[in-house]
C-alpha cells in the first residue's frame, strides 16, 4: 500500500506539468473528511436504468438520423489503420466511448469547435476528428493526463492517424490545468465530451465550465455517468432535460443547451 503510494508520488514528481494535480491529491489524502464521496452509485444506476435509450433511438431523437452505420463501415481503411495502431501499442489504455454517437452528433451539429476531456488511445478523438476534418476550420481540443504508473505518455492518442491531426490540439495536462487552457483557445463550443476525472467533485468542477462555453443548441455529452450522481445533480442545476444512452451496461448522459 505504502509502496504503491510512493510509486504514484514518484510518477507525479517526474512530471512537473502535473504538480498542481499532485497537490490537489495530497490535500484530499490529508483532509479526507472535506472530500466525502457523494457517489450514491446504486441510486444513480437505478436512475439511469429507468430512463436509458439505445444509441440509435437517441441519435434519431436528437438528429433525425434513421439508422446508425458503424464507423468501421463508413471509413474502412482509416478504421483498419487505427485498429492496427492500437494493436501495436504496448500499453493497455482501456476501452473506447460511444464512437457512432459522437460522430453522429458532430455531423448533425456541423460542429466546428469541440472540447473533449480524456483521450487514452484516442478513439473518441478519432471519431470526432473524422467529422471535424470535413469542415474548414474544424477544431478539436482534447485534454488528457496519462494513467499514473502505466507509462503510457507517448501513446496517448496513438490511434489518431497523421491525416486527422491538423485539426487537433492535445493538451497534456490534468483537467484542472488543461480545461482552462482549452477554454482560452475557443470562444464558444458546439459540442463537448467529458471522459476524464470520473469523481463527483471532478465532474462538478468541470461540467459548469464546459456548459458555460457551449453555444445554444450545442450538445453536452458525458461518459460513465453511472459512477455517481454528478450528472443528475448537474442536469437539475441547469434545469436541463437529461438524455441517457445505454451501451454495454454503461451509461452516457447528454444535455442540449437551450
Ligand atoms: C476513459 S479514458 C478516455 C477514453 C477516450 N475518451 C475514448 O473514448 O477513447 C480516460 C482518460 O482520462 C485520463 N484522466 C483521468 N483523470 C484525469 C484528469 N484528472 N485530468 C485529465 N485526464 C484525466 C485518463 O488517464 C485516461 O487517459
Amino acid at each position: 500500500m505504502i509502496h504503491s503510494k510512493l510509486q504514484t508520488l514518484l510518477w507525479f514528481l517526474e512530471r512537473p506539468q502535473l504538480y498542481r494535480e499532485l497537490m490537489g491529491r495530497i490535500v484530499k489524502q490529508v483532509f479526507p473528511r472535506s472530500f466525502k464521496p457523494q457517489d450514491r452509485q446504486q441510486e444513480m444506476l437505478l436512475w439511469c436504468g429507468e430512463r436509458y435509450l439505445d444509441t440509435s433511438r437517441v441519435l434519431q431523437q436528437l438528429t433525425g438520423l434513421e439508422s446508425v452505420t458503424p464507423l468501421a463501415d463508413l471509413f474502412p481503411d482509416t478504421w483498419q489503420n487505427a485498429t492496427q495502431r492500437q494493436e501495436s501499442c504496448p500499453v493497455n489504455m482501456g476501452g473506447a466511448g460511444n464512437l457512432e454517437l459522437l460522430y453522429g452528433c458532430a455531423e448533425y451539429l456541423q460542429a466546428l469547435r469541440v472540447i473533449e476531456t480524456g483521450v487514452a488511445y484516442g478513439w473518441s478523438s478519432f471519431a470526432l476528428l473524422l467529422s471535424l476534418h470535413n469542415r474548414p476550420g474544424g477544431q478539436l481540443i482534447s485534454t488528457d493526463m496519462p494513467y499514473p504508473k502505466r507509462n503510457n505518455d507517448p501513446y496517448v492518442g496513438c490511434v489518431v492517424p497523421e491525416s486527422l491531426r491538423s485539426n487537433w490540439h492535445l493538451i497534456r495536462c490534468a483537467d484542472r490545468q488543461g480545461l482552462p487552457q482549452a477554454l482560452k483557445l475557443v470562444e464558444q463550443i458546439d459540442l463537448c465530451h467529458y471522459d476524464s476525472d470520473k469523481s463527483y467533485e471532478g465532474r462538478m468542477w468541470a461540467y459548469p465550465l464546459l456548459w458555460e462555453a457551449l453555444r445554444p443548441g450545442g450538445f453536452f455529452i458525458s461518459d460513465d455517468i453511472g459512477d455517481n450522481v454528478a450528472f443528475r445533480d448537474f442536469a437539475a442545476q441547469v434545469q436541463g432535460d437529461p438524455i441517457v444512452v445505454g451501451q454495454d451496461g454503461k451509461y452516457m448522459g447528454i444535455l442540449v443547451k437551450p
